[in-house]
């Protein structure tokens, strides 16, 4: 969190958006050896959801899926034939998505793809509405490229943790730091239009 803990309560309470059951259980279950910081919170999937039920997909692509709770928020706004398809890599936490997702009404609209998603995504042929980008940091630049020809015109791209934990505005930054800092002005340099949110650790939204 990039903001103070006042401040977040302040807009915790002022946030009316209610969350399913199922995802405040899955937020608040224990799962051995995670590491629950790397999952979106109630803010961070309340933002998610309201983007979907605003852009209403046909189509959405989650690229770190973790347990599942981003990639329930991201459904709650596809059409009705619509569908999620996310890629994890660790097979012990696709797992506990797949548990997860299999207890909800969104079962037969997600697909968890196990793998390298820098393997997986150039065989996608779909073109996606919303592409929420949220694995390892270090190929951000590089899903950026590959999902290139696989967003709609007009389509959303989300980046997370891109103000990473505040860090990101340090003199001296750390190797992550650095990668992300790079991201985000690559990114400026190139012909998107973004708004950098200060939700959670930071999401860098992106129109086609
Ligand atoms: C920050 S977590 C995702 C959190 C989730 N999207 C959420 O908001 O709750 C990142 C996930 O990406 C997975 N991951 C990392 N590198 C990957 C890769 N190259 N391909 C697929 N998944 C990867 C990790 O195993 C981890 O579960």
């Amino acid at each position: 969190m990039i903001i103070n803990k006042k401040l977040y309560n302040y807009i915790i309470n002022l946030t009316n958006d209610k969350e399913y059951k199922y995802l405040k259980k899955i937020r608040n279950k224990k799962y051995n050896n995670i590491n629950k910081k790397n999952m979106s919170d109630f803010l961070q999937g309340r933002f998610l959801s309201i983007i979907s039920r605003i852009k209403n997909p046909k189509y959405i692509l989650e690229i770190g899926t973790f347990i599942g709770y981003s990639s329930l928020c991201l459904c709650e706004g596809l059409k009705k034939k619509g569908k999620l398809i996310t890629i994890e890599k660790n097979k012990k936490i696709f797992k506990y998505a797949i548990n997860n997702i299999s207890n909800t009404k969104y079962k037969n609209k997600i697909k968890i793809l196990l793998g390298n998603a820098l393997n997986i995504i150039p065989k996608l042929n779909i073109k996606f509405d919303i592409i929420f980008i949220d694995a390892d940091k270090k190929n951000y630049i590089n899903y950026l490229n590959l999902i290139k020809n696989k967003i709609k015109k007009k389509g959303i791209i989300l980046v997370d943790n891109v103000l990473w934990k505040g860090l990101i505005i340090k003199n001296k930054k750390d190797k992550i730091t650095k990668i992300i800092n790079n991201f985000n002005i690559e990114l400026k340099n190139k012909n998107y239009n973004n708004i950098i949110l200060p939700i959670r650790d930071g999401i860098n939204l992106i129109i086609n």
